[in-house]
């Protein structure tokens, strides 16, 4: 018999109904089961996205369950949590975060789940260093959305830039998913020439000194959005179904995620943003960029900012 895949989705907030919502309309996944602590709205978004199964690309499975439908599931979503207030950091969550995946992830493990984590809440690197602590699975298969919607948002705003289609742009965004994260410039390409050769090129249009603000256009896309529309999460539920995909198809496919570090980079016991080869078993391998000195410099501060946040959670 076929393998049929399932996904559990826990929280069907803003994040995770549009992450459902995307995974039907791209047709990935066999089977999605949803589950929050609001019944009345995961039943209600499971009803609903049923009634859009005639006009998807793929039938499936949608339903609004509980736990106990994690045994089976190969990837359990999380996407539950407190969310950033206008004003608010994405570190400020972390002791209610904290707390809510306790509960999350032990009831998941209490279901006998044996599959890959992947999880979207922030912060979004701790969590996923406690989702890893809390259910006691190998790392590999414990992935964060990590910088993946960082890296979308630099290489948009780099195609607007040079005018280039944003699939042929190359370019990481790396560290913390949030305010100490860093562009990898001296690894970012469009068309095949690096960003500085293509700027070279017509320096009539373009210019070194425009990549910082570039940048903290995309560092800081999620103030931006949340002052106009109270939370962002089209991008990033789009973000989490490319993930899903790269899993569930074994893609072997290279996208920024939040991945353990185990000697990478000269850095220990965290999850951090950095590029990974994402398959059926989860994260097969992290990518060790040769950064330049500048660029290891922030990603080791940034690696020091979250080893310092965290230790209050960890004890
Ligand atoms: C984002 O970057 C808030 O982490 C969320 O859109």
């Amino acid at each position: 018999m076929e393998h049929v895949n399932r996904v559990a989705l826990i929280g069907t907030g803003a994040v995770g109904s549009s992450y459902a919502f995307a995974l039907l309309n791209q047709g990935v996944a066999d089977e999605l089961v949803m589950i929050d602590l609001n019944k009345e709205k995961s039943e209600g978004d499971a009803m609903d996205l049923n009634h859009g199964l005639a006009f998807a690309p793929a039938n499936k499975k949608i339903w609004f369950g509980d736990y106990a439908d994690c045994e089976s599931a190969d990837i359990v979503v999380i996407t539950a949590g407190a969310n950033q207030k206008p004003g608010e950091t994405r570190l400020d969550l972390l002791e209610k975060n904290t707390a809510i995946f306790k509960s999350i992830v032990d009831s998941v493990m209490e279901s006998g789940f044996d599959g890959i984590f992947l999880v979207a809440t922030n912060p979004v690197d701790i969590l996923t260093y406690m989702t890893w602590k809390f259910s006691g699975l190998p790392a590999e298969r414990v992935i964060g959305s990590g910088t993946i919607l960082d890296t979308a948002r630099l290489r948009f705003k780099l195609s607007e830039y040079f005018n280039i289609d944003t699939r042929n742009v190359h370019a990481y965004i790396m560290g913390e998913h949030g305010d100490s994260e860093l562009p990898v410039w001296s690894h970012a390409n469009v068309a095949g020439r690096s960003v500085f050769d293509r700027i070279k090129d017509h320096p009539d249009l373009y210019d070194e000194k425009d990549l910082e603000g570039i940048f903290e256009q995309v560092r800081d896309a999620a103030y931006h959005i949340i002052e106009r529309k109270g939370a962002t999460h089209y991008g990033i539920a789009m973000g989490l179904v490319r993930l899903t995909k790269a899993i569930l198809h074994n893609e072997n496919a290279v996208l920024t995620v939040s991945g353990y570090l185990q000697g990478q980079y000269g850095m220990d016991d965290l999850y951090i943003g950095v590029p990974a080869i994402v398959n059926r078993r989860g994260i097969q391998e992290i990518i060790e960029l040769n950064l330049d000195q500048d660029e290891m410099e922030k990603f080791h501060a940034s690696a020091s900012l979250l080893k310092e946040t965290m230790k209050p959670v960890i004890h």
